[in-house]
């Protein structure tokens, strides 16, 4: 019985995951499989089922089988019979599976159980019997092909894989006597007899008796006992048959032309009443070992153009020789496509395939974890001769080769290209029975479902020319699997991995190891860097690594080359650098400090493409500059430049205190003054040793608030002072600031935001809100104050509480009044003194210094002598000190900083907004 099965090919690019597995063991004919996996996955192919005749063979392709055992029926005369490999062989057929599981069928027309219609139209049907597994119910098909075949040579020959057949015209050189000896052979003259046979066709009633095997020596059997022994012997109308397993007792072999070749030699004894005659028929088969020679890019299969144990007279012509692939002979024109080549010289027909070449496949092995492949094909050579007139002969081998293990060393082809950030990896070349098990990474090891989750796209791919299959994989430099190393300005990235790969059929695993590095020069954005000196700014921008194409800011405006001219502009290639003096429209001034003016320069570097920036950078200097200057002639100057927190001022319309004296020169920045001690409301002071001239540059009151209107600006004003020492000359001094911008802590609407409130208790944590007034307290409860300077982040300014008192109306001028601090200190002849509580930072302070706490305990006036009077309100003076600024008074802090934390001597800011008058009340004694 035939079975062959092979396993369902495997679906090129689709998921290599679930792969299949199988397992095949080869026993003569029978291919078996065994499926061990994935039963659910293999689906009962619809068999595609063709036929064709080819000459004197026909074939009958099907497949794919799909993992299941097909079987095959011959149907002759309404029974089956089982085709088990001796019955092939003696009846004329072969058969054979390719790599995805496509089955060939081969017969003879001339086979056993073709229906013969006068040797031209030959029809043979089979029934193809599909096993599946236990799940699925057996399939049955029926296959019938009628050949035509007319072209007879007088000789046919054929060599299939597993038996010789030789088909001669049924002729006889003449009816003889049978002489005594029943075996003519014996007569050393035998080969005469078939060279005059073609002109008397064989009388019908004739009967083959026996056969003389020539081995060479003689051996001779009845025609029953060689069918018993596996010939096939059939006479049909015209013609004689004899088919002879490949391998029989009866076979020599002989060498020819040096090709060793298989040889079948009898002669057939045909006996009528008392005549006998015989017909003489022969075969000779290639034999594969001595006929082909391998290197590891070429086949090459040498056939004797003249089969000397099939020639018997000395007139052997070739005239045709063809070369085919499964049976089919192709043109030349096919020949070529496919890269075959066949050439015929005085010895021998030569073919050339080379080893991968269409029509055959690949087979993968495993030795020592090398990768190996066998490459199989079946070319076919047919020849015709003739060696007497009438007298021809159609030969026809198919040989099935398989050429030695060749070692493949997989390669692994690097595609990565490294600003695409993706390792792409093509892994190859393997037969398609090669599967991908696993990579094994440096930090794990990852199957490829596992890798197709992670995104590595892992693909396989069958080249159309040669059917090898190469596997394609990405991964991406972020993923964890890729190592990282910088060196300088680039960025090395490695991937170590090691494929796992396994042949399906065989289970054989190996694995293959590849090392992969790219490296990416790191981008590196322009950068910009700079300081400044007394009197100018100094930028350095330094080229990125991706070209020149920036944009450079100064200020508000493009670097353009003719403000690059102004900014004496240099550049050498890498780094390109200007200067910008600190009076240049570009700077802006953030504040004006005792003697400098902070200014600053705002660089910015921009993408045009994307109009992102790349870099922003500002440097901002304090500039040296004498703003106001004080001539000994009494003639004073001052500069009021425009700063960065008030942009809508008009520096045009600012004044000194009298609003006529406005600038004498001005522009969009600058205000320029030009006074003299008595003139424009400069007042003047008398200092031991020294007199002081003071103005003020301010918009005027009515600009101002409009301004103010408009914007939520801080006001501006500058004020003037020059000292003059009394002794010497003069010396001059300048002090300024706009009202409300750091580090002044009034910077609140030009107002000190000064808060009184009553704590619960000495922890200073929870307070009487402003809604739960009045508060009741008995007497002598103890009430704590505190005080703070609100909304500003100074800590060099200091609150102190100057004067504290009570009153019985909320009117802080009122009488009768209780005075509990005096000039920061506690009222010496209060009987019940106030107590001073020491600030320390926490969540809600800052600054300490921002803080006063004092305690008191409640007390109650006597109004009358008799009537306590129940009200009390706390008022304070408090002031701000400055450690900068000199002035003195309360600011030396000595009795109300108990902690004694402060050294120095603080200093009051100025006479106008150091004071802030405080009232906390009513305070009800209950
Ligand atoms: C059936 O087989 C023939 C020849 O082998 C092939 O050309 C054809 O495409 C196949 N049809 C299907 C449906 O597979
Ligand atoms: C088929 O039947 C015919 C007629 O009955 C007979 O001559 C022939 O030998 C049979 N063929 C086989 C193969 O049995
Ligand atoms: C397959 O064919 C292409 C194009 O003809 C050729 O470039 C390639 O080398 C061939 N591959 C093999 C393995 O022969
Ligand atoms: C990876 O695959 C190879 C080859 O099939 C196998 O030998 C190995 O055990 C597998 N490794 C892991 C961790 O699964
Ligand atoms: C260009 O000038 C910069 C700054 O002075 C310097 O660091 C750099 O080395 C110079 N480059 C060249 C090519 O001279
Ligand atoms: C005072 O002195 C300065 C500097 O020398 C001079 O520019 C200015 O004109 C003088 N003013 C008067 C009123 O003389
Ligand atoms: C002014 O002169 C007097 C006497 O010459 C001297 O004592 C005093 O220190 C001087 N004052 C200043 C501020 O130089």
């Amino acid at each position: 019985m035939y079975m062959l099965s092979a396993l369902r090919g495997e679906e090129e690019g689709a998921s290599l995951c679930g792969y299949k597995a199988a397992l095949f063991t080869r026993r003569g004919w029978f291919i078996l499989l065994i499926a061990v996996a994935n039963i659910e996955a293999q689906k009962r192919p619809s068999l595609n089922i063709s036929s064709k005749c080819l000459g004197n063979v026909m074939r009958v392709d099907v497949g794919p089988l799909g993992g299941n055992l097909l079987e095959v029926v011959v149907v002759v005369n309404n029974s089956a019979i089982l085709l088990t490999p001796s019955v092939a062989s003696q009846c004329g057929f072969s058969m054979k599976i390719d790599k995805l599981g496509n089955a060939m069928i081969y017969a003879s027309i001339q086979n056993c159980f073709a229906q013969n219609v006068k040797d031209e139209i030959f029809t043979t049907a089979l029934h193809l019997r599909l096993h599946g597994n236990r799940l699925v119910e057996d399939e049955l098909y029926q296959v019938a092909e009628t050949c035509r075949y007319t072209a007879w040579a007088s000789r046919e020959i054929i060599c299939d894989h597993n038996y010789m057949e030789v088909s001669v015209k049924r002729a006889a050189p003449g009816d003889y006597a049978l002489p005594d000896h029943p075996f003519p052979e014996a007569n050393p003259k035998f080969g005469h007899f078939r060279r005059a046979a073609e002109k008397w066709p064989l009388d019908p009633g004739f009967r083959i008796r026996t056969i003389v095997f020539f081995t060479p020596e003689e051996k001779i059997m009845k025609v029953a006992e060689a069918q018993r022994s596996g010939y096939g012997i059939t006479n049909t109308p015209s013609r004689l048959l004899l088919r002879s397993p490949k391998t029989s007792p009866e076979t020599y072999t002989q060498s020819v032309a040096g090709v060793p070749m298989s040889v079948l030699k009898t002669s057939m004894i045909f006996e009528k009443k008392w005549l006998a005659t015989q017909i003489d028929a022969a075969a000779a088969c290639p034999i594969l070992e001595g006929s082909v020679s391998f290197t590891p890019k070429t086949i090459t299969w040498y056939l004797p153009c003249r089969i000397d144990p099939l020639i018997s007279s000395g007139q052997f012509k070739l005239l045709e020789v063809h070369m085919g692939i499964d049976g089919q002979r192709l043109n030349p024109a096919e020949l070529h496509a496919r890269q075959y080549s066949m050439s015929v010289n005085d010895v021998h027909v030569v073919v050339e395939i080379p080893v991968g070449a269409v029509g055959g496949y690949f087979k993968s092995h495993v030795q020592d974890d090398q990768y190996l492949v066998s490459y199989t094909v079946e070319p076919m050579i047919e020849m015709f001769w003739t060696e007497a007139t009438l007298e021809d002969t159609r030969y026809k081998v198919f040989l099935p080769i398989t050429t030695p293990l060749l070692s493949r060393p997989p390669q692994v082809i690097d595609n990565t290209v490294p600003e695409e950030r993706m390792f792409k990896i093509v892994l190859g070349h393997f037969a398609p029975d090669v599967v991908l098990v696993n990579i094994t990474f440096s930090t794990e090891v990852l199957s490829t479902t596992d890798c197709s989750v992670r995104g590595f796209n892992i693909m396989a791919f069958t080249s159309p020319n040669s059917s090898l299959k190469v596997f394609s994989l990405e991964v991406p430099f972020t993923d964890p699997v890729v190592q990282q190393r910088r060196e300088m300005e680039i960025t090395v990235y490695s991937l170590h991995l090691t494929f796992g790969l396994l042949v399906l059929d065989d289970f054989f695993k190996f694995s293959h190891t590849a090392s992969l590095a790219a490296t990416l020069v790191d981008i590196a954005p322009p950068s910009v860097s700079g300081g400044c000196d007394y009197q100018n700014f100094y930028i350095l921008v330094k080229y990125g690594n991706q070209g020149f194409n920036f944009q450079t800011m100064v200020g508000k405006q493009q670097l353009t080359p003719s403000l690059a001219r102004q900014y004496s502009f240099t550049e050498n290639g890498t780094h390109f650098s200007f200067v910008v003096p600190f009076s240049a429209p570009d700077v802006m001034f953030e504040a004006i400090e005792s003697a400098s003016v902070r200014s600053r320069l705002d660089v910015v570097l921009r993408n045009p493409e994307t109009n992102t920036n790349f870099k922003e950078f500002s440097v901002a200097c304090n500039f040296f500059t004498a703003l106001t200057e004080c001539f000994p002639n009494g003639t004073m100057t001052a500069l009021a430049v425009k700063l960065e927190v008030v942009p809508s001022l008009n520096p045009s319309q600012l004044t000194l205190r009298d609003p006529t004296c406005g600038p004498s020169y001005s522009n969009e920045r600058y205000a320029y003054f030009v006074f003299s001690g008595n003139s424009c409301g400069t007042t003047r002071k008398f200092l031991p040793n020294m007199m002081l001239y003071e103005n003020e540059i301010a918009l005027p009151d009515e600009l101002e608030l409009k301004r103010q209107a408009k914007t939520e600006e801080p006001e501006y004003e500058l004020k003037i002072s020059c000292y003059y020492d009394t002794n010497t000359t003069h010396t001059a001094a300048f002090h300024t600031r706009p009202r409300r911008s750091e580090p002044y802590a009034e910077n609140a609407k030009g107002q000190l935001q000064v808060a009184m409130r009553l704590a619960l208790d000495d922890s200073y944590s929870v307070f009487h809100r402003i809604e739960d007034y009045p508060i009741a307290k008995y007497l002598q409860q103890p009430l704590y104050f505190e005080v703070e300077l609100m909304r500003s982040t100074n800590p060099k300014v200091s609150l102190e509480l100057e004067n504290c008192w009570a009153t019985l109306d909320e009117d802080k001028t009122s009488l009768p009044r209780w005075n509990l601090i005096i000039n920061g200190c506690v009222n010496p002849v209060d009987p019940y003194q106030v107590i001073f509580h020491p600030v320390w930072a926490d969540a809600r302070v800052q600054h300490p210094s921002h803080f006063k706490r004092f305690e008191v305990q409640m007390f109650a006036f006597t109004k009358d002598q008799e009537d306590l009077s129940r009200r009390l309100f706390i008022h304070c003076d408090v002031v701000i000190c400055d450690a900068r600024n000199p002035l003195g008074g309360v600011c030396g802090g000595q009795c109300s900083n108990p902690e004694n934390g402060m050294k120095g001597q603080r200093r009051a800011i100025s006479d106008i907004q150091r004071f802030k008058q405080l009232t906390l009340g009513p305070i009800l004694q209950s």
